[in-house]
């Protein structure tokens, strides 16, 4: 699907679109005609991004609060996904990672990321792929990470719920295919967003050269979908490290991506 037709109506959805790689698609899609719906749950910063984008680019943005880590927001989303106007492509984008490791972490917060990272991105794939084969018409990505080729920052959940989304997207890409539909994870790099901030990750000792800017991650990935990819990783210094999280022996692995985050006192 091309995403720069200019005499089609096309209707765009983005989770976590008020910040960092949501908000660099939201830019994106909107410059390039689409209409949005914008989902996230501060509903004023909504409110802001989407008065921003059609002042700007002159589309039709509607906002839809919602916390993607509850079952009520997750069927908020899914009821937009099954109206009209159709949603033509979906960015399952929002997510979390935690500051503690895993043997320090409560069951309430793992389930948290898990409902926001994993549960959410299965439900609203489900919603909108329902209508979209219906259509033999449309596109979800799925923003993933490459944190997920490897059990990287031991101790740490986020790689694991990140390993689902891609092998899930991956899967489910290819029976989507038959249908003139498309399923991409997008796996970014380390990109400057707030999300170590949100969670108090201290990442001052991540060299400069390698973060990405969310621009540059959603440019490649809209290129990667053009090209019917079922897994992109934008910028070569990531795919570098892709090939070596997914060849390098497993003690290598171990020892180079040991993370003092993940180590638990005594051990
Ligand atoms: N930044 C990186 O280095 C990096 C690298 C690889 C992958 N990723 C992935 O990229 C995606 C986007 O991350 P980002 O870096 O752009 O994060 P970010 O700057 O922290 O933005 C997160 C967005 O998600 C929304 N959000 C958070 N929790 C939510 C919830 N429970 N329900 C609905 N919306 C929620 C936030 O708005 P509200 O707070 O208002 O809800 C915000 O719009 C995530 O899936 C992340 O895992 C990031």
């Amino acid at each position: 699907m091309t995403t720069e037709d200019p005499t089609t109506e096309r209707w765009a959805l983005i989770t976590g679109a008020t910040a960092g790689i949501g908000a660099a698609f939201a830019r994106r899609l909107a410059a390039d005609g689409w209409h949005l719906v914008l989902v996230a749950r501060d509903a004023a910063r909504l409110d802001a991004t989407a008065t921003e984008l059609t002042s700007r680019y002159g589309r039709q943005v509607v906002t839809l609060p919602a916390d993607l880590s509850t079952d009520d927001g997750c069927a908020t989303v899914e009821g937009r996904l099954a109206a009209q106007p159709p949603v033509d492509l979906l960015v399952n984008n929002a997510g979390i990672s935690l500051n503690r490791p895993f043997l320090r972490s409560t069951a309430e917060d793992e389930s948290r990321l898990l409902r926001l990272n994993v549960h959410a991105v299965l439900r609203l794939s489900l919603a909108a792929l329902q209508q979209m084969t219906r259509r033999r018409h449309g596109a979800v990505i799925n923003v993933s990470s490459v944190a997920g080729f490897g059990a990287i920052a031991p101790g740490s959940t986020y790689p694991a719920s990140k390993a689902w989304v891609t092998n899930f997207s991956e899967s489910v890409g290819q029976s989507a295919r038959p249908f003139g539909v498309r399923v991409m994870a997008l796996c970014p790099g380390y990109t400057r967003t707030e999300f170590h901030d949100r969670a108090g990750i201290d990442m001052s000792g991540i060299p400069a050269a390698a973060w990405l800017r969310a621009d540059d991650v959603v440019d490649e990935a809209l290129r990667d979908l053009r090209k019917g990819k079922l897994v992109s990783v934008p910028s070569w210094k990531y795919k570098a490290a892709v090939a070596g999280l997914r060849h390098a022996p497993q003690w290598l692995l171990h020892r180079v991506t040991r993370d003092i985050r993940g180590r638990i006192d005594g051990q």
